[in-house]
């Protein structure tokens, strides 16, 4: 299903063209990649980073007030559900990508739990097409390890590597591959082209059943229990086998302190890992189960409170390398139900940068520099996501957020853009929100509104 399209490679460095140059002028420049925290002006022409310096003059540039206000490099997500093809009443990439970049990003990571599965070249191809055409945001297909997520027989993951897809990060996402001799053949088959392989880290015959944390509160609702080790062993098997063959292994959403423990060690060995934690991991616990709003029950489930410390102080100490949305839209007919029956999973793109700036830096946890560091350089390290993550610096696409650390607000989720609903922090008040989001020197959101989507009726069947 190749269309000759441009490559990401390509597209990335080509500016977009027809908007007047911007000055974006008096705000922090936050560029981790640079190690850059400082009072600079940014000048914005012909999709690229013009120049970078103190008080440049506006010249016929329009000037953008910056004034207390974080510049960064747009925020990437490895790790967002996009749903398209197949559940594009829950998400698609033109509303997945408006939510991303009302979050301030600039580049999704579209998971493979697609129908049908991100599986071959053709689908992977095809999603990025969408993206493309459809979307506010850059979207790199993560490719599936195992034909159908069935966790048998790989997929033929150098075709997806070759394709113009350029997949270079695969997963079965949701659904553990149990059996380790499937999953050391794909470690050592993604070797052969330096690809990363993550594993969703979960033992399921100790899971099978589970609703929820196992621990106390579980105990008091009388709900089978998904238990912490459930994670851990599979981690570390994951991390033994990866190790045997040098391959590159991401973690995903690590949700437990013997998984951070397990994550330390081996990078202290200096196995190839790297690892991210959600934004509703690192804020909410198991003690908000008690209400039963299904919004909660997500997949690996709210751990405890001192699980939430241990990621934490991950995060701050690099263990885990980056924040991840697992941003996982229900379509309200499905989520809304008792907790038994609902399926895991939140959104989380249009909240992330807010929580991780309420929970993390307000508090003093984390440095605002480290912060975006954890939200575009960690996660470009991890996979190639082109022109996103910084430096921003002249001659670079400009792939940049403007974020307010300072603006208070409570989260509702109707008026989120995301096509469903079920945002866990629908009602909490947080602080920090994305006012600008660029892509190639477009705004794809302005002074908090989205730019009118590229999107076209989705006239396309497979
Ligand atoms: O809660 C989750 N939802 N966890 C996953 O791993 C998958 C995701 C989904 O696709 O809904």
């Amino acid at each position: 299903m190749s269309d000759g399209v441009r490559m990401h490679d390509e597209r990335a460095a080509e500016p977009l063209r027809g908007q007047g140059e911007l000055l974006l002028a008096g705000g922090r420049m936050l560029d981790p990649a640079s190690g850059t925290d400082q009072h600079l002006d940014v000048r914005v022409r012909d999709g690229l980073v013009a120049e970078v310096g103190s008080d440049l003059a506006a010249g016929d540039a329009e000037v953008v007030d910056c004034a207390g206000l974080w510049v960064t490099p747009g925020l990437v997500d490895l790790h967002t559900h996009l749903r398209e093809p197949g559940f594009e009443h829950a998400e698609d990439v033109a509303s997945g990508s408006a939510a991303g970049a009302a979050g301030g990003y600039t580049a999704l990571c579209a998971m493979a739990n697609t129908d049908p599965v991100t599986d071959t070249a053709a689908i992977a191809e095809l999603v990025a097409r969408r993206g493309r055409e459809h979307a506010l945001a850059d979207v790199f297909p993560v490719g599936a390890i195992t034909k159908g997520l069935r966790g048998e027989e790989l997929t033929e993951m150098g075709e997806m590597r070759r394709s113009t897809a350029r997949v270079d990060f695969f997963s079965d996402d949701g659904i553990p591959v149990a059996d380790a001799l499937v999953f050391r053949r794909a470690l050592q088959y993604a070797t052969a082209f330096d690809a990363v392989i993550c594993n969703h880290s979960e033992d399921p015959d100790l899971t099978a059943g589970a609703q929820m944390n196992e621990g106390e509160v579980a105990s008091v609702l009388g709900l089978p229990g998904w238990p912490h080790e459930a994670e851990e062993v599979m981690i570390a098997r994951d991390l033994i086998l990866a190790a045997g063959v040098g391959a590159r292994l991401h973690v995903p959403h690590v949700s437990t302190a013997g998984s951070v423990e397990i994550i330390r060690a081996a990078k202290a060995k200096g196995v190839r890992v790297s690892a991210e934690a959600t934004p509703h991991h690192l804020s909410l616990d198991d003690e908000l189960v008690r209400s039963y709003d299904p919004v909660l029950k997500v997949n690996p489930p709210l751990r405890t409170e001192a699980d939430v410390h241990a990621l934490r102080a991950a995060l701050a100490d690099g263990t885990i390398d980056c924040v991840a949305t697992d941003h996982a839209p229900h379509a309200a007919e499905t989520k809304d139900q008792e907790w038994e029956h609902a399926p895991c999973g939140m959104l989380g793109l249009e909240t992330a940068f807010a929580v991780v700036n309420t929970e993390l830096v307000a508090s003093g946890l984390l440095d605002p520099l480290t912060a975006i560091a954890r939200m575009t350089t960690g996660p470009a390290a991890v996979r190639d996501v082109g022109a996103h993550g910084g430096p921003i610096e002249a001659g670079r696409p400009a792939n940049l957020a403007v974020l307010d650390p300072q603006a208070t607000w409570t989260v509702d989720a109707d008026r989120l853009h995301s096509r469903s609903r079920n945002s866990p922090f629908h009602g909490r008040e947080l602080t920090g929100r994305a006012v600008h989001t660029l892509l190639r020197g477009r705004f794809t959101l302005r002074d908090g509104q989205v730019a009118a989507s590229a999107a076209q009726p989705q006239e396309e069947t497979l």
